[in-house]
């Protein structure tokens, strides 16, 4: 298990934005059970309150109700902090194309916010969400860093000015920062609910209900579906990097690739609703045909190596789902 391999100095703080989201939630629980302290700022726009309540009554557990894009808040979060791992953000290619100026407030200003603030506050390391959606319309895979194509949405963009900033700030003003580019996480406390879901837990929602899912496109679409475990391995070690490595973004996936249609009937099959066939709508705007990640970057510079491939966590994500739905 990599979390025993990552000591951190006693009493050492993190600061998780986000901290009631998806990644960010399991990323709290995970710097819980290491034995460190950690802070979570969250607007509670996506995230929830019962993310919050998991650990409320744990004493090295801190909640802030704030918002990135108050520079105020983001100083107060990052007072005595020694890692950040900025998580907050709003995700979703599509809705991204229906309203690209909040995206910009909130992801871009909000992520230099919390930079700026992590800089004046001296924290060791800052390591930021980015997106496999930065590599655009490039077709090649897998897709390795530094061959990145034209963008295709508001929220691809604002990943791309992320890593710009990230790499300003560690040049400019030797703040370490490390640019995760996520692909397709899944797991526990992804949200199933609304026209905006990722497509493992609205799927596995929609069969446990009994609904009939609609696919996008023909289903032939594949991607790089990651579970958080990696994730969260991918933050901690990115904590223990060297300086040498900062400023720039890594890929953050399992290496796999999975198709749409294949990942429908593992569930359906999974859930015991075989009978359910599912609908097939219009492809999606902003969307690529196949991703998968070349991880080979991440794992020689920071040490990072999955443990969690496809199946397991699918496995581990149903169960999770079988009992907190
Ligand atoms: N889930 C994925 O597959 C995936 C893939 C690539 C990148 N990412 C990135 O990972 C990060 C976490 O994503 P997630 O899937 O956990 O999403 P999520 O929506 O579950 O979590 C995001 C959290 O940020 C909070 N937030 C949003 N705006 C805020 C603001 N202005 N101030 C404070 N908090 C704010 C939300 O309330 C929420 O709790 C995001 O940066 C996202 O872009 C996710």
């Amino acid at each position: 298990m990599f979390y025993s391999d990552l000591e951190f100095a006693p009493n050492t703080l993190f600061l998780v934005t986000g901290g009631a989201g998806f990644i960010g939630s399991n990323l709290c629980e995970a710097i819980l059970k290491m034995g460190y302290k950690v802070r979570c700022l969250d607007n509670l726009s996506t995230g929830k309150q019962e993310n919050v309540n998991l650990f409320i009554e744990n004493s090295d557990y801190e909640f802030i109700k704030g918002d990135i894009t108050d520079l105020e808040i983001c100083m107060a979060a990052c007072k005595g902090v020694d890692y950040v791992l900025n998580q907050a953000a709003w995700g979703s290619v599509p809705r991204s194309i229906e309203m690209p100026l909040y995206y910009e407030k909130v992801n871009i200003k909000g992520t230099l916010n919390m930079m700026e603030a992590a800089r004046q506050n001296g924290v060791k390391k800052f390591v930021y969400a980015s997106s496999s959606s930065v590599y655009g319309d490039e077709t090649g895979l897998p897709k390795r860093e530094g061959k990145e194509g034209n963008l295709l949405s508001p929220y691809a963009l604002t990943k791309r000015v992320d890593e710009e900033y990230g790499k300003l700030y560690y040049k400019l003003y030797g703040l370490d920062t490390y640019g995760l580019r996520y692909f397709n996480v899944f797991g526990r406390r992804q949200d199933p609910n609304g026209a905006y879901a990722a497509v493992i837990p609205k799927f596995i929602k929609q069969l446990l209900d009994g609904e009939v899912p609609t696919i996008n496109g023909d289903g032939k679409q594949s991607r790089d579906f990651t579970y958080v475990e990696n994730v969260i391995e991918a933050n901690l070690k990115a904590c223990k990097a060297s300086s040498e490595v900062a400023g720039q973004a890594f890929n953050i996936a399992y290496g796999g690739r999975e198709y749409l249609i294949d990942i429908y009937h593992y569930l359906a099959k999974a859930l015991g609703k075989e009978d359910i066939e599912p609908h097939f709508g219009p492809d999606r705007a902003g969307d690529i045909k196949h991703s998968n990640a070349d991880i080979s970057k991440a794992k020689r510079l920071l040490g990072y190596n999955p443990e969690w491939d496809f199946e397991r966590g699918i496995k581990a994500a149903i169960e999770w789902y079988k009992d907190n739905l």
